[in-house]
């Protein structure tokens, strides 16, 4: 591992100061972050990915028994809340955001009573729990999407969803011109009961995840429903799928989109936004839910997951009376450049206040390639299309975790609200040389192979270097193959190593709640270099190189270091915290 430092470096201070300076802590602003009111605001959310963290009847998929089992070690690593991505009963085409039946935990996953028994868990240890909300499609094995397969061309049941007529003489074109997603057409056309070509539905996904239509006030009881029947069961919100797709303009006007613009993204600066995406009708739909969740006590959340650009149409989402989180991609997005990640930052702080709702950051989700990775990439890869052995720019791997450790010691001293996806914690990098043949992404089978898709941010986690499956289960089995070198990721090696990058986490969480650092403002310090992130907060100086030459450090005490310092000097690719001497 990493020989990294992440605790305890004074840099040499003058002999009258060092005696005397105060530990970092004695000198730390009241706590911030005690639970309570608004909790969200300032909250370190970490994303479980369920048929990767931790599997407990060893078939080789995760499962919510084997979540709660592991929760005492998230408690441990020092996060607020999880959000954990669909378990709903699902025939898995796409990992579970293909819903079947939105009130109901699938078998792989266990049963209500594990969903049960993990809240009850994760309250004694202080946890909330975010669950997913997939509203834009169901499965094609929903009972609504069957019972409008069976129904007549213009029924009710076939009302719910987007069908439509084909053009060309015997309606053998798709309605539009649309893309999934995922790669080939939006549209697949059915056969009628009568055993005729019939018509058309639209998928902005796989064609197993039929587009409902939200211009059906019927849908929009349904959600309703779901959204009471979990936060009857006590969840703490909801993180909305494709926050940003469910209204379709009138008339689902043709439209190509900019060559890659990304696998969901929402809009292409001031220009109108694709028929598809960012819809003013959306907000509506919000409206309406932030009324429902604000009838509960307890202070539940919506988080919505709307590719939306720019910033300034991404705060509509988070009006006060919509949601009161989006994830901020654009800050997932930026390159490694000090001066982007300086104008990202002031960009997202100000249109998010502008409409009172704290920014987000996160670095890391189930749909992009891990930030250990991916912030040394030497070619362009847009979310979602993943990497594996045949792309170009591959990642030197200790390049990508040391910019990674810094990149998340930076995000983790921001203002706001930040997400972490499992096994970020560890360092994992992306999995990038999986075989061809255990490649389960939708992406990869609707492009021939084309784009890899997001397999390789997918796998298992590693908990414990010698066992089977590296303690994902006790039977080695794994639904993608995790490779050979991962037991050097494992969590028991990491385990109060100092420099291990699980360490640095617990230390990076543990100091951003005593310092207060998610409530700070921060102010930019002018006299560093730009390729610099430069800032102070909370009384804390935060540096990040992301030059090729070190740069000087201030005196003081280092409080966080991503690399181990060898005299007053950050080297290339690393981030500390510092409380200097004289300010
Ligand atoms: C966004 C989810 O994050 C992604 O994993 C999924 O494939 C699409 N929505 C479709 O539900």
């Amino acid at each position: 591992m990493s020989s990294a430092e992440p605790t305890g470096d004074t840099l040499d201070a003058p002999a009258d100061s060092e005696t005397d300076t105060p530990t970092a802590l004695d000198e730390a602003p009241a706590a911030s972050s005690e639970k309570g009111g608004e909790w969200w605001r300032s909250a370190v959310i970490y994303q479980v990915y369920p048929r990767s963290f931790a599997d407990s009847d060893g078939d080789g998929v995760g499962d919510l028994p084997g979540i709660t089992s592991r929760l005492g070690d998230l408690a441990d690593l020092g996060v607020d809340a999880v959000w954990l991505s669909p378990f709903y009963r699902s025939p898995q085409r796409d990992a579970g955001y293909d819903v079947a039946d939105y009130r109901d935990v699938d078998p792989l996953f266990g049963t209500l009573a594990d969903f049960d028994a993990l809240r009850a868990r994760a309250t004694d240890l202080g946890l909330r729990v975010i669950v997913d909300v997939v509203p834009n499609h169901t499965s094609s094995e929903h009972a609504w999407f069957q019972a409008a397969l069976a129904a007549e061309p213009g029924s009710v049941e076939r009302g719910h969803y987007l069908f439509r007529d084909g053009r060309g003489v015997d309606g053998e074109l798709p309605p539009n011109n649309w893309e999934s997603i995922f790669g080939g057409p939006a549209w697949t056309r059915i056969t009628e009961a009568d055993g005729t070509a019939g018509q058309w539905y639209l998928h902005l996904f796989d064609s197993s995840q039929p587009d409902l239509d939200w211009t059906d006030p019927w849908v929009r009881e349904q959600f309703v429903d779901v959204l009471r029947f979990w936060l009857d069961r006590g969840v703490d919100g909801f993180r909305v799928d494709v926050a940003h797709g469910m209204i379709k303009a009138e008339g689902l006007p043709d439209y190509t989109p900019p060559a890659d613009s990304g696998s969901m993204g929402g809009g292409q600066g001031d220009s109108a936004p694709p028929p598809y995406w960012g819809q003013d009708g959306v907000h509506e739909i919000y409206r309406s839910w932030r009324k429902v969740l604000d009838e509960y006590e307890g202070d539940r959340v919506l988080v919505a997951e709307a590719w939306v650009e720019p910033l300034s149409r991404l705060a509509e989402w988070v009006r006060p009376d919509e949601m009161h989180q989006a994830f901020n991609f654009s800050y997932l997005e930026t390159g490694w450049s000090a001066s982007e990640i300086r104008r990202v930052v002031d960009s997202s702080i100000e249109v998010f206040s502008s409409v009172g709702a704290p920014s987000t950051w996160v670095l890391s989700n189930h749909d992009v390639v891990r930030h250990a990775s991916r912030l040394a990439l030497t070619a362009e890869n847009p979310q979602g299309h993943g990497i594996g052995p045949r792309s170009a720019g591959l990642p030197i791997p200790e390049l990508g975790l040391a910019r990674a450790r810094a990149a998340t010691a930076v995000m983790l001293a921001l203002p706001g609200s930040a997400y972490l996806y499992q096994g970020e914690e560890l360092g994992l990098p992306e999995a990038i040389d999986l075989p061809d043949e255990s490649r389960q992404d939708p992406t990869w089978f609707r492009t021939g192979g084309e784009r890899y898709g997001r397999d390789g941010c997918r796998v298992p986690l590693p908990w414990e270097s010698a066992a089977p499956a590296f303690g994902f289960n006790s039977t080695g089995a794994s639904w993608l193959p995790q490779p050979s070198d991962w037991s050097t990721y494992a969590r028991d090696e990491q385990t109060g190593v100092t420099g291990s990058t699980l360490e640095l986490y617990r230390l990076a969480l543990r100091l951003r709640s005593e310092i207060g650092l998610g409530t700070s403002d921060l102010v930019w310090l002018d006299d560093y270099s730009d390729e610099v992130v430069a800032f102070r907060s909370a009384g804390v100086t935060v540096l990040a190189n992301l030059g090729e030459v070190a740069v000087e450090l201030p005196l003081g005490d280092v409080l966080l270091s991503t690399m181990s310092l060898d005299g007053p000097a950050l080297p290339p690719n690393a981030a500390v915290w510092l409380r200097e001497t004289d300010v």
